[in-house]
């Protein structure tokens, strides 16, 4: 496994750790995808990779601001912008699968990939964490 549960990404909020879990596991199955030799087509995996991305943001970033709206955390709506920033670009990635080919396929994984390493940094491990203090 390349990507999986850390210890330094755990808040300590059950629920929500198993959802960050979730992301990481989509991030492995990216990362599979990217070192698969023997796939050509490599499209239909990355939206499947996609569509499970947009179900995470759909239930965990509602959970996430119901839990900050519950605990009334005063950072909530500069949080939420972060997450919509998120969707947009996954958003994003998607309408760009139709526009790939076998040239440039890889290339979106790992921009995917990317993208997903400085969200775990930059989010999970920092602007989440503001809110489990
Ligand atoms: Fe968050």
């Amino acid at each position: 496994m390349k990507y999986e549960m850390k210890q330094e990404y755990l808040l300590g909020i059950e629920k929500i750790d198993a959802q960050h879990a979730r992301l990481l596991e989509l991030m492995d199955e990216a990362h599979s995808l990217l070192k698969d030799e023997n796939k050509l087509y490599k499209c239909a995996d990355i939206r499947k990779i996609l569509a499970g991305i947009k179900e995470y943001v759909k239930f965990h970033f509602s959970d996430e601001e119901q839990y900050m709206e519950e605990i009334g955390y005063e950072g909530l709506e500069e949080h939420r912008k972060l997450h919509q920033t998120f969707a947009v670009k996954v958003d994003d990635f998607d309408v760009h699968v139709a526009d790939l080919s076998l040239g440039t396929q890889d290339g979106m994984i790992l921009e995917l990939l990317e993208y997903l390493k400085a969200w775990i940094q930059e989010h999970i491990c920092e602007a989440d964490r503001k809110y489990v203090k």
